[in-house]
């Protein structure tokens, strides 16, 4: 972490004593990012998908349980499709607290049983304990927010580091970083991508006569391979496509590997291969929505935990198009 302070304080010097020209046009959080199509009258995010009380069983090929709805999305104990899959959860990642004001809701729900989590929060694998621990505590110490508002589930995170206790954390940051990163999403490029809804912060393919595609334009559009293995079965080896602009991977990978002289390169301190270098985090074949929602929130004060002090000179030099085009690389590569 020196080495990296040091780096950074040589970076800020100098961009300090020349002034970034980067052109910042700005026209608020990109939509797409955060899950919406338009600034006004998108619905307010739900926090979880209330699906309609059905007490039918369902099941998922390959597992041998069965789930109601209702268990499917319990806050307290929402189900564990392949107990096989991951190590044995405590009871703050099965359960959270539910005495608790605000409770804490189980973080396998919103992450899944085996971290690998969904758009509209955050896959917490592959991740070292310091950093989980520290950006509890940002979350914590209300340094973590969200540039769009209308993202409650965010909100709801901050809320549960607020009244988990010190031992919570370390047994949920544990227990996540002990889970190795696996692939979890496929990046395509395209003109097009399949027209979707959005619904909870992620958009759902639609189905029947309403299927079809539409232009995808500047956008990275994520999307689950199924609506229904996402919203209702909560299934968590069902993965995710995300459709990126052509051209954007090279763009990406000439920004993330040399900076295109703009800014450090990002394999200086993410690590050669972008799996995270100590503690800074691994970017490789994460959520493109996730990792263009958090360069945002840095450019934006948003983010301003103890560590993001060496993200500034990076964000504050770069627009819109370097933070999908560099989404759509890191997400695109092995993690
Ligand atoms: C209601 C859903 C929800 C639950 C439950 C939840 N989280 Fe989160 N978590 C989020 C969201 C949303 C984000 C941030 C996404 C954003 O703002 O882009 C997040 C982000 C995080 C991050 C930051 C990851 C990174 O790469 O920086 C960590 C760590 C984390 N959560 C840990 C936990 C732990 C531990 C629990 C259980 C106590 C938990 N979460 C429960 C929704 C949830
Ligand atoms: C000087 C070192 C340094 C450089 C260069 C750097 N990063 Fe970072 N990055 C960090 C650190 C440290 C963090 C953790 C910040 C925090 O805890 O708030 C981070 C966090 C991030 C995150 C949030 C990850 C998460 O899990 O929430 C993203 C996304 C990111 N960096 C992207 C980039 C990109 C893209 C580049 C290159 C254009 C880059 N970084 C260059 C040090 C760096």
């Amino acid at each position: 972490m020196k080495q990296l302070f040091a780096t950074a304080l040589a970076v800020v010097f100098a961009a300090w004593i020349c002034p970034a020209n980067a052109a910042q046009t700005d026209d608020g959080p990109p939509l797409w990012a955060w899950g919406f199509t338009s600034r006004e009258d998108a619905p307010p995010v739900a926090a979880t998908p209330a699906p309609a009380p059905d007490t039918t069983p369902h099941q998922i090929p390959g597992s041998k349980l069965s789930f109601t709805s209702a268990q499917i999305s319990s806050r307290s104990a929402p189900a564990d499709w392949f107990p096989e899959d991951h190590p044995a959860m405590p009871d703050i990642v099965a359960h959270g607290r539910e005495s608790s004001d605000p409770p804490v809701y189980a973080c396998g729900l919103c992450h899944l049983p085996n971290g690998r989590g969904r758009p509209e929060n955050a896959n917490l694998t592959g991740l070292t304990y310091e950093y989980i621990m520290q950006q509890l505590m940002d979350f914590k110490s209300g340094n973590r927010q969200t540039s769009d508002k209308r993202k409650t589930n965010t909100a709801l995170m901050a809320g549960f580091a607020k009244v988990m206790t010190r031992e919570e954390m370390e047994t949920a940051a544990k227990y996540f970083a002990s889970i190795p990163a696996s692939p979890w999403l496929k990046v395509v490029e395209s003109k097009t991508a399949p027209k979707t809804n959005p619904r909870g912060g992620v958009f759902l393919p639609m189905a029947g006569a309403q299927a079809g595609t539409e232009p995808l334009g500047n956008r990275i559009i994520e999307t689950p391979y199924s609506a229904e293995d996402f919203e209702v079965l909560r299934n968590p080896r069902s993965g995710f496509i995300a459709y990126v602009p052509v051209g954007s991977l090279k763009k990406g990978e000439a920004l993330v590997k040399t900076g295109n002289s703009k800014v450090t390169a990002c394999t200086t301190c993410h690590g050669m291969d972008l799996r995270g270098l100590g503690p800074v985090p691994r970017l490789a074949g994460r959520s493109p929505s996730y990792l263009a929602r958090q360069l945002y929130d840095m450019q934006h004060g948003n983010r301003t935990g103890l560590w993001s002090p060496l993200m500034t000179p990076v964000v504050s030099k770069l627009n819109s198009d370097d933070f999908l085009n560099a989404a759509a690389y890191l997400a695109s590569l092995e993690p």
